[in-house]
Protein backbone atom coordinates (compact mmCIF):
# COMPACT_ATOMS: atom_id res chain seq x y z
CA UNK A 1 0.00 0.00 0.00
CA UNK A 2 1.61 3.00 -1.17
CA UNK A 3 1.39 5.72 1.49
CA UNK A 4 3.16 9.36 2.09
CA UNK A 5 5.64 9.05 5.17
CA UNK A 6 4.61 9.66 8.44
CA UNK A 7 5.63 9.99 12.07
CA UNK A 8 4.95 7.71 14.51
CA UNK A 9 5.84 9.57 18.20
CA UNK A 10 6.67 6.63 20.40
CA UNK A 11 5.51 6.76 23.72
CA UNK A 12 8.53 5.26 25.50
CA UNK A 13 10.33 8.95 25.75
CA UNK A 14 7.09 10.53 27.04
CA UNK A 15 6.82 11.09 30.41
CA UNK A 16 4.82 8.20 32.12
CA UNK A 17 3.93 10.39 35.22
CA UNK A 18 1.69 12.34 33.02
CA UNK A 19 0.53 9.87 30.00
CA UNK A 20 -2.85 11.59 29.27
CA UNK A 21 -1.45 15.00 29.12
CA UNK A 22 1.42 13.91 26.99
CA UNK A 23 -0.89 12.55 24.32
CA UNK A 24 -3.43 15.11 24.06
CA UNK A 25 -2.49 16.19 20.93
CA UNK A 26 -2.39 13.72 18.83
CA UNK A 27 -5.76 13.74 18.16
CA UNK A 28 -5.72 17.55 17.23
CA UNK A 29 -3.25 16.85 15.02
CA UNK A 30 -4.69 13.40 13.65
CA UNK A 31 -1.23 11.47 14.26
CA UNK A 32 -2.22 8.52 13.05
CA UNK A 33 0.32 5.99 14.27
CA UNK A 34 1.77 6.05 17.96
CA UNK A 35 4.52 3.38 18.49
CA UNK A 36 4.09 1.95 21.57
CA UNK A 37 7.68 -0.33 22.49
CA UNK A 38 7.10 -3.35 24.94
CA UNK A 39 10.54 -4.65 26.32
CA UNK A 40 10.80 -7.78 28.83
CA UNK A 41 14.14 -7.82 30.06
CA UNK A 42 15.17 -10.82 28.04
CA UNK A 43 14.91 -10.32 24.65
CA UNK A 44 16.32 -6.92 25.36
CA UNK A 45 17.66 -5.20 27.95
CA UNK A 46 15.25 -3.08 29.22
CA UNK A 47 11.88 -3.43 30.71
CA UNK A 48 9.46 -0.86 29.89
CA UNK A 49 5.46 -1.77 30.13
CA UNK A 50 2.95 -3.88 29.39
CA UNK A 51 -0.83 -4.35 28.46
CA UNK A 52 -2.11 -2.59 31.43
CA UNK A 53 -0.77 1.13 30.27
CA UNK A 54 -1.61 0.20 26.90
CA UNK A 55 -5.10 -0.62 27.75
CA UNK A 56 -4.99 2.72 29.87
CA UNK A 57 -3.86 5.20 27.29
CA UNK A 58 -6.42 3.40 24.52
CA UNK A 59 -8.91 5.90 25.72
CA UNK A 60 -6.56 9.04 25.06
CA UNK A 61 -6.75 8.51 21.19
CA UNK A 62 -7.88 7.19 18.26
CA UNK A 63 -4.27 6.59 16.99
CA UNK A 64 -3.32 3.70 15.77
CA UNK A 65 -1.44 1.87 18.29
CA UNK A 66 1.53 0.40 16.62
CA UNK A 67 2.80 -2.30 19.15
CA UNK A 68 6.61 -2.89 18.86
CA UNK A 69 7.25 -6.23 20.83
CA UNK A 70 10.79 -7.33 21.95
CA UNK A 71 9.67 -10.21 23.72
CA UNK A 72 10.90 -12.96 24.18
CA UNK A 73 8.06 -16.05 22.92
CA UNK A 74 5.77 -13.10 21.28
CA UNK A 75 2.96 -15.97 20.35
CA UNK A 76 2.47 -16.30 24.07
CA UNK A 77 0.85 -12.71 24.45
CA UNK A 78 -0.96 -11.77 21.06
CA UNK A 79 -3.84 -12.31 22.43
CA UNK A 80 -2.94 -10.05 25.73
CA UNK A 81 -1.98 -7.04 23.63
CA UNK A 82 -4.68 -7.84 20.96
CA UNK A 83 -7.55 -7.45 23.47
CA UNK A 84 -5.39 -4.44 25.51
CA UNK A 85 -6.39 -2.40 22.14
CA UNK A 86 -2.95 -2.94 19.93
CA UNK A 87 -3.78 -2.13 15.85
CA UNK A 88 -1.05 -3.53 14.61
CA UNK A 89 1.55 -6.08 16.29
CA UNK A 90 4.65 -6.43 15.42
CA UNK A 91 7.20 -9.15 16.77
CA UNK A 92 10.76 -9.61 16.17
CA UNK A 93 12.21 -12.08 13.75
CA UNK A 94 14.78 -13.05 16.08
CA UNK A 95 12.75 -13.47 19.21
CA UNK A 96 10.18 -16.28 18.55
CA UNK A 97 10.82 -20.59 19.54
CA UNK A 98 7.15 -20.51 17.23
CA UNK A 99 7.86 -19.91 13.14
CA UNK A 100 6.97 -16.67 12.28
CA UNK A 101 4.16 -17.11 9.73
CA UNK A 102 1.88 -19.14 12.83
CA UNK A 103 2.41 -15.86 15.20
CA UNK A 104 1.70 -13.52 12.08
CA UNK A 105 -2.14 -16.18 11.36
CA UNK A 106 -2.46 -15.82 15.09
CA UNK A 107 -2.31 -11.77 15.30
CA UNK A 108 -4.80 -11.93 12.40
CA UNK A 109 -6.96 -14.25 13.61
CA UNK A 110 -7.93 -11.21 16.38
CA UNK A 111 -8.33 -8.80 13.31
CA UNK A 112 -4.75 -7.04 13.54
CA UNK A 113 -2.33 -5.87 11.23
CA UNK A 114 1.08 -7.71 11.66
CA UNK A 115 4.75 -6.97 11.32
CA UNK A 116 7.85 -8.39 11.49
CA UNK A 117 11.26 -6.18 13.10
CA UNK A 118 14.73 -7.41 12.34
CA UNK A 119 17.89 -5.95 14.27
CA UNK A 120 20.58 -4.22 12.63
CA UNK A 121 22.48 -7.68 12.61
CA UNK A 122 20.06 -9.31 10.76
CA UNK A 123 19.32 -9.92 7.13
CA UNK A 124 17.23 -8.31 5.16
CA UNK A 125 16.58 -11.18 3.32
CA UNK A 126 15.57 -13.32 6.17
CA UNK A 127 12.35 -11.10 6.09
CA UNK A 128 11.66 -11.81 2.46
CA UNK A 129 9.91 -15.09 2.73
CA UNK A 130 7.19 -13.54 5.36
CA UNK A 131 6.68 -10.23 2.91
CA UNK A 132 3.34 -11.54 1.31
CA UNK A 133 1.92 -11.94 4.31
CA UNK A 134 3.06 -9.36 6.46
CA UNK A 135 1.26 -5.44 6.88
CA UNK A 136 4.46 -4.27 8.13
CA UNK A 137 8.35 -4.71 7.97
CA UNK A 138 10.85 -2.81 11.25
CA UNK A 139 13.78 -2.08 10.06
CA UNK A 140 15.46 -1.62 13.45
CA UNK A 141 18.55 1.40 13.05
CA UNK A 142 19.93 0.92 16.46
CA UNK A 143 19.87 -1.79 18.74
CA UNK A 144 16.76 -2.15 19.96
CA UNK A 145 16.49 -1.79 24.03
CA UNK A 146 16.73 1.99 24.67
CA UNK A 147 15.26 5.37 23.12
CA UNK A 148 17.63 8.27 22.78
CA UNK A 149 20.35 6.33 20.62
CA UNK A 150 21.97 6.79 17.57
CA UNK A 151 21.09 6.28 13.88
CA UNK A 152 23.56 3.01 12.71
CA UNK A 153 24.61 4.20 9.40
CA UNK A 154 23.85 2.00 6.53
CA UNK A 155 20.45 1.33 7.99
CA UNK A 156 18.89 3.16 4.81
CA UNK A 157 20.43 0.86 2.68
CA UNK A 158 18.17 -2.54 4.35
CA UNK A 159 15.29 0.05 3.59
CA UNK A 160 15.80 0.45 0.05
CA UNK A 161 16.59 -3.27 -0.70
CA UNK A 162 13.40 -3.64 0.77
CA UNK A 163 11.53 -1.17 -1.12
CA UNK A 164 12.34 -2.41 -4.51
CA UNK A 165 11.39 -5.79 -3.46
CA UNK A 166 7.76 -4.96 -2.33
CA UNK A 167 7.52 -2.92 -5.43
CA UNK A 168 8.52 -5.39 -7.68
CA UNK A 169 6.29 -8.27 -6.12
CA UNK A 170 3.52 -5.45 -6.28
CA UNK A 171 2.70 -6.39 -2.16
CA UNK A 172 0.80 -4.67 0.08
CA UNK A 173 3.57 -4.35 2.89
CA UNK A 174 4.93 -1.01 4.37
CA UNK A 175 8.64 0.04 5.72
CA UNK A 176 9.14 1.24 9.05
CA UNK A 177 12.25 2.50 10.53
CA UNK A 178 13.12 2.89 14.26
CA UNK A 179 15.92 4.32 16.40
CA UNK A 180 17.61 7.36 16.72
CA UNK A 181 15.65 9.40 13.65
CA UNK A 182 15.28 12.84 13.61
CA UNK A 183 15.54 15.78 11.33
CA UNK A 184 18.97 15.29 9.87
CA UNK A 185 18.38 11.68 8.47
CA UNK A 186 14.79 11.83 7.68
CA UNK A 187 15.27 13.13 4.03
CA UNK A 188 17.77 9.65 3.78
CA UNK A 189 15.19 7.40 5.12
CA UNK A 190 12.06 8.57 3.36
CA UNK A 191 14.18 9.09 0.00
CA UNK A 192 15.33 5.61 0.82
CA UNK A 193 11.56 4.29 0.92
CA UNK A 194 10.78 4.24 4.73
CA UNK A 195 7.03 5.54 4.99
CA UNK A 196 6.59 5.33 8.73
CA UNK A 197 9.20 7.08 10.74
CA UNK A 198 9.36 6.49 14.51
CA UNK A 199 10.85 9.24 16.61
CA UNK A 200 11.16 8.89 20.41
CA UNK A 201 13.68 11.10 21.29
CA UNK A 202 13.15 13.59 18.58
CA UNK A 203 9.89 14.03 19.74
CA UNK A 204 8.48 13.17 23.23
CA UNK A 205 12.37 14.18 24.32
CA UNK A 206 11.96 17.63 22.74
CA UNK A 207 10.48 20.65 24.92
CA UNK A 208 7.59 21.02 22.69
CA UNK A 209 6.40 17.46 21.47
CA UNK A 210 3.70 18.76 19.80
CA UNK A 211 5.64 21.54 17.52
CA UNK A 212 8.43 19.38 17.06
CA UNK A 213 6.21 16.77 15.55
CA UNK A 214 4.63 19.46 13.21
CA UNK A 215 8.49 20.55 12.43
CA UNK A 216 9.35 17.26 11.90
CA UNK A 217 6.84 16.25 9.50
CA UNK A 218 7.13 19.16 7.27
CA UNK A 219 10.55 17.86 6.73
CA UNK A 220 9.16 14.79 5.58
CA UNK A 221 6.72 16.55 3.27
CA UNK A 222 9.99 18.71 1.62
CA UNK A 223 11.62 15.30 0.47
CA UNK A 224 10.86 14.81 -2.81
CA UNK A 225 10.59 11.22 -3.19
CA UNK A 226 11.39 9.12 -6.50
CA UNK A 227 10.99 6.09 -6.86
C1 LIG B 1 14.19 1.23 20.77
C2 LIG B 1 12.74 1.35 20.45
C3 LIG B 1 12.37 2.61 19.78
C4 LIG B 1 12.61 3.87 20.53
C5 LIG B 1 13.18 4.81 19.53
O1 LIG B 1 14.51 -0.07 21.06
O2 LIG B 1 12.29 0.30 19.63
O3 LIG B 1 11.04 2.59 19.30
O4 LIG B 1 11.46 4.45 21.08
O5 LIG B 1 13.65 5.90 20.21
P1 LIG B 1 14.52 7.02 19.55
O6 LIG B 1 13.68 7.66 18.49
O7 LIG B 1 14.80 7.91 20.71
O8 LIG B 1 15.75 6.37 18.98
ZN1 LIG C 1 10.21 0.55 18.69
Amino acid sequence: MEMKAKIAPSLLSADFACLSEQLSWLDELNVEYLHIDVMDGHFVPNITFGQCVIKSIRKCTKAVFDVHLMISDPMKYIEMFANAGADLITIHLEAGSQKPEEIIKKIKSYGKKAGISIKPGTSVESVMPYIHLLDLVLVMSVEPGFGGQKYIPGSENKIEILNKYIKSKNLNCIIEVDGGIDESNIPLVVSSGAQLLVCGNSVFGAKTPKQTYQKLQKVIESVSVQF
